[in-house]
């Protein structure tokens, strides 16, 4: 059955069963969303699952700052109200429009001061934090709080607020100091970002003072946005249910586990969902090929098409391994490069398709540079061939240290490019080790290590490439992981039945935080 007929039914079904349920008004607050603007899966999330939420016959309206490249992607928007907030000297103006190709309503926060500039979301052109982030996300922060209360003229009030990630932190902390607030949901997507600011940055938000103390905003002589979120919020979620335990623990809880584990009652772990829409190679416009489960000899036009925009030899025989993603410690980029030698010995091509820390795009570089036939690098930010890179591998790697969710494995799934990952987060979550039994029951869709370590990650490599050489064994872990199906109706249909969950409980206007012990250094949390 095509995909989009099945996500259609599912949804039907979705739909039905909620029966005569009153229909929610929600306000799903982030910093980036595709196709508006959009740096990682945030942006891949917040551009889909509220439209998913939109087909469960919810009204949710989607709020985010107006970059100007949102802005220029945004289409019609119309200005619709003008307030005035503590933090910007002019008053602040709301555009209205939707989110492209979809029914969600949209407003988008206009404080040029803040946001009409050159760069990225979070980072200058040279890639530095912008160092008024504090000021700018308390300002949006506001601005969100202003039009959850109803008092930015809008003639509407959500009954819930979702926020995503420590730029929408200050949202609950901010509410809960207002009465008949609406209920908060706040979704840690990576609690690596925290938004730590120093003392100076706190005086100047003109939040109240006893926001200075560990059983609410500060951590470790910072204020930190992320608290906001952990502490004040009705209900959290993340994006996975094992990155739900993890962060419960010292080894992933960034500083944060003491705090996680006492709100354990109220924290859900809901897998991230796919956009079909945007990510099928049977209808994948920004592929030279498209391909289906029954063609997948034309995936090798993809790897031909990937090998030539690289310059590596065009050979189909040879097993194409490729990364796409920011180039972090996160992401266990570090264990491939250390493998190199070790990998140039192997029958294999290597693509790199990324940005972000200078000593890894140079190591990256000085890779390419000493052996251009076996290995391609592109150090830039590219969609288009981010998605010829899925469907063109053979193998997607995805070793990362922890990973929440992850997008790129379940995309890589569905383009029949099985992902090696390691055994955390989502990643967990969503990939079935090639062992013996999974093979034999066919259930495998890639390759699962337990440690990040670079010599079990080069046992995972072996293994792949090993299968690579069985092409009836390898054609069926591909057809198998295209069957699997992380469309999001079934997470949203998780996050409305959590929403109405938490519109029953009573709202708490005080903190629930016992602070965070033990009072370690985060660098030293910090994985
Ligand atoms: P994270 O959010 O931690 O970056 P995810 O796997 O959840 O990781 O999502 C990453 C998203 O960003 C994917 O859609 C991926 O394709 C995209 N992406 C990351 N780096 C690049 C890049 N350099 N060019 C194009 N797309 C990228
Ligand atoms: C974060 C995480 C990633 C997740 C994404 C969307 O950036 O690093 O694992 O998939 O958010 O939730």
């Amino acid at each position: 059955m095509d995909s989009l007929c099945f996500e259609y039914i599912v949804l039907t079904q979705a739909t039905l069963n909620r029966g005569n349920l009153p229909v929610m008004d929600i306000l799903f607050a982030c910093s980036e969303a595709h196709p508006l603007i959009k740096t990682g899966g945030l942006a891949d999330v917040s551009g889909s699952l509220p439209r998913a939420i939109k087909n469960l016959k919810q009204e949710i309206r989607l709020i985010l700052p107006a970059y100007p490249v949102a802005r220029g992607n945004a289409g019609i928007l119309r200005l619709v109200s003008e307030i005035s907030l503590p933090g910007s000297q002019r008053p602040v103006r709301i555009l209205h429009g939707r989110l492209p190709h979809t029914r969600v309503q949209l407003y988008l926060i206009d404080a040029p001061e803040y946001f009409d500039r050159a760069g990225g979301p979070y980072s200058t052109p040279a890639g530095k934090d912008w160092p008024d982030n504090a000021a700018r996300f308390a300002l949006f922060a506001r601005a969100v709080c202003a039009v959850a209360m109803n008092q930015a003229g809008l003639d509407w009030k959500p009954d819930l607020v979702h926020c995503n990630d420590w730029q929408t932190g200050l949202v609950p902390a901010l509410l809960s100091l207002q009465a008949k607030r609406p209920a908060t949901i706040f979704t840690i997507h990576n609690l690596a970002y925290q938004g730590l600011f120093g003392w100076d940055q706190f005086k100047a938000l003109q939040l109240p003072h006893d926001w200075w103390s560990l059983d609410t905003l500060e951590f470790h002589d910072k204020i930190s946005f992320i608290k906001g979120g952990l502490v004040f919020s009705d209900w959290i979620t993340t994006v996975s249910p094992t990155y739900a335990k993890e962060i419960r623990t010292t080894e992933f809880g960034c500083g944060l586990e003491g705090l996680l584990e006492h709100r354990k009652d109220r924290l859900t772990g809901i897998l991230n969902g796919v956009d079909y829409q945007v990510w099928s190679p049977g209808r994948d416009r920004l592929l030279p090929q498209t391909y289906t489960a029954r063609t997948l000899e034309s995936k090798l036009k993809n790897k031909a098409a990937l090998q030539g925009t690289f310059g590596l030899p065009a050979k189909a025989e040879i097993a194409l391994f490729g990364h796409v993603g920011r180039l972090v410690e996160q992401k266990g980029l570090d264990l491939i490069l250390d493998l190199l030698p070790e990998l140039l010995k192997r029958p294999m091509q290597l693509v790199f398709l990324g940005t972000g820390e200078a000593r890894l795009e140079q190591a990256l570089r000085k890779a390419h540079r000493q052996h251009q036939d076996r290995i391609g690098v592109q150090i830039d930010y590219d969609e288009k061939l981010a998605h010829l890179l899925e469907a063109g591998s053979d193998v997607f790697l995805m070793p990362s240290r922890f990973e929440p969710c992850g997008l790129n494995q379940l995309y890589s799934l569905r383009y029949a490019t099985p992902p090696i990952v390691r055994n955390t987060g989502g990643l967990a979550d969503s990939v079935i080790d090639a062992n013996g039994p999974n093979l034999y029951q066919h259930t495998a869709t890639g390759f699962v290590f337990e440690q990040a370590r670079p010599r079990q990650l080069l046992r995972a490599i072996d293994r792949a490439l090993n299968l690579f050489n069985r092409q009836d064994v390898w054609k069926d872990l591909q057809q198998t992981g295209m069957r699997e199906d992380f469309s999001w109706s079934r997470s949203a249909s998780t996050y409305v039945d959590l929403y109405e969950q938490v519109l029953k409980h009573p709202r708490t206007t005080t903190p629930d935080s016992p602070g965070t012990s033990p009072r370690q250094k985060l660098s030293e949390a910090l994985i």
